[in-house]
């Protein structure tokens, strides 16, 4: 049994990881910590926050103090670190944010951790996951291998840089301190409570309120889409079982471009729509309520700057040393999204009121149809 401290586990991956967690260990004692930004939702877990299954706490990774005063209360010997900031077109915009949270929060937490493990003599017993990205390794040409652990790091955008940056700091703490760390970099998850900022949510919402859907430059862009409930499993795995010190890739196996994502979520949509005629009344605005393809909506708009050309994951160090593989397919894990989004309008329609729309306003506004 352990008490494990889950950081932005009101986010999009943090919500999924702790309902993974609660079911794969209900023993565990969970405490969830998350500053509430824009991103953050913890609709999700007002049924165990309220029956006391989970310990919540809104405050932020940064406040030394906070994160000293838990780690006394909860003894914590398990911490999975997700806070961060993680929408790369939010870093062009407003870097330093990013650099605060990612960088120096990461640094924060971690050295709290190590402090009170050394102090509490639990140190042997504990283990610290930091949860990054792929991104951290760059762009690769179409024929490119896949990335590996020890593909060198080469980040583009200023929130790839900043995890990044926490990636070598972990790594550092390791080597200097003996923190008993591990880092995962896994690819684009996409799943349930996805904030519609993100490639897949935004086109499904879009298409159901008929609105444009941005594609930028020429979407030949490759992502590997991986399920988050996949994701959530390999974190479980990797924090039980991976080796003090070590990187673990977790991706799908699942690499489409852009074009390929957007008109599969088009055909998605239109298939619902024409099998079932309600849809129609509850989103008049879709073409497909009239029988007309989504795909009419996609439109080509201005390029990301530095946007990466493709991540492509090689999993099998994952897959060798733990045993656990990903076992959702791209359509099948898309299919279960979009009835996500049509059945939980209640929760996208709360989420993109308000601060999302001035979002909107500003990352799309400058972008001119291409
Ligand atoms: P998200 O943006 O949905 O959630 C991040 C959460 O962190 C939010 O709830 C936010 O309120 C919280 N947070 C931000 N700053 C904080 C601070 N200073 N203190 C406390 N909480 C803070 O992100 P996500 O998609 O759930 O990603 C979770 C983690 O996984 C991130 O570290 C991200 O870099 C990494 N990751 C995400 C993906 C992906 O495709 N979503 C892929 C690879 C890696
Ligand atoms: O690879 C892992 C990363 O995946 C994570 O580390 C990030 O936290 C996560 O946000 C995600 O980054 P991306 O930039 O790949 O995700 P996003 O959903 O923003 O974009 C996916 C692709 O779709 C990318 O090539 C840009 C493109 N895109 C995105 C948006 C929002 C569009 O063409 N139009 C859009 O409107």
């Amino acid at each position: 049994m352990h008490s494990v401290l889950i950081t932005g586990g009101a986010g999009f991956i943090g919500q999924n990881l702790v309902h993974a967690w609660r079911t794969a260990r209900p023993d565990d004692r969970l405490t969830v910590i998350d500053a509430m930004t824009y991103a953050a939702n913890v609709r999700s877990l007002e049924l165990l926050i309220a029956d006391r299954s989970i310990h919540f706490v809104r405050g932020d990774i940064r406040d030394a103090e906070l994160i000293r005063r838990l780690f006394d209360e909860h003894r914590f010997t398990r911490v999975a670190h997700l806070a961060a900031e993680s929408h790369v077109d939010r870093s062009i915009v407003d870097p330093e944010a990013f650099l605060q949270t990612n960088v120096l929060g990461t640094f924060t937490l971690l050295h709290a951790a190590l402090d009170a493990w050394r102090a509490s003599g639990v140190i042997d017993r504990a283990r610290f996951l930091h949860v990054s990205t792929d991104e951290v390794y760059g762009s690769l040409e179409p024929n490119y291998s896949a990335f590996s652990e020890s593909s060198p790091y080469r980040p583009n955008s200023p929130y790839a840089a900043s995890k990044a940056a926490g990636d070598h700091l972990v790594r550092s703490y390791v080597s200097t301190y003996g923190m008993p760390a591990l880092i995962t970099n896994c690819s684009n998850n996409y799943g349930p409570y996805q904030h519609p900022e993100k490639l897949i949510p935004l086109m499904i919402i879009h298409a159901l309120k008929g609105k444009p859907l941005p594609i930028y430059g020429d979407g030949s862009n490759v992502r590997d889409w991986l399920h988050v409930s996949d994701h959530c499993e390999a974190l479980i795995s990797v924090i039980e079982q991976g080796r003090i010190g070590e990187t673990y890739n977790i991706g799908g196996g699942n690499e489409r471009n852009n074009r390929e994502v957007v008109r599969l979520i088009c055909d998605t949509i239109d298939r619902a729509f024409a099998a079932d005629r309600a849809l129609a009344a509850r989103f008049p605005s879709c073409p497909a309520a009239s029988g007309t393809s989504c795909r009419t909506l996609i439109s080509h708009v201005t390029d990301r700057p530095g946007h990466d050309h493709r991540y492509a994951i090689d999993a099998t160090k994952l897959k060798t040393e733990i045993g656990n593989q990903c076992s959702v397919g791209f359509e099948t894990g898309l299919l279960q999204t979009v009835r996500w989004y049509l059945d939980r309008e209640d929760w996208w329609r709360d989420v993109i009121s308000g601060a999302y729309q001035v979002w909107i306003d500003k990352n799309y506004g400058f972008r001119i149809e291409i």
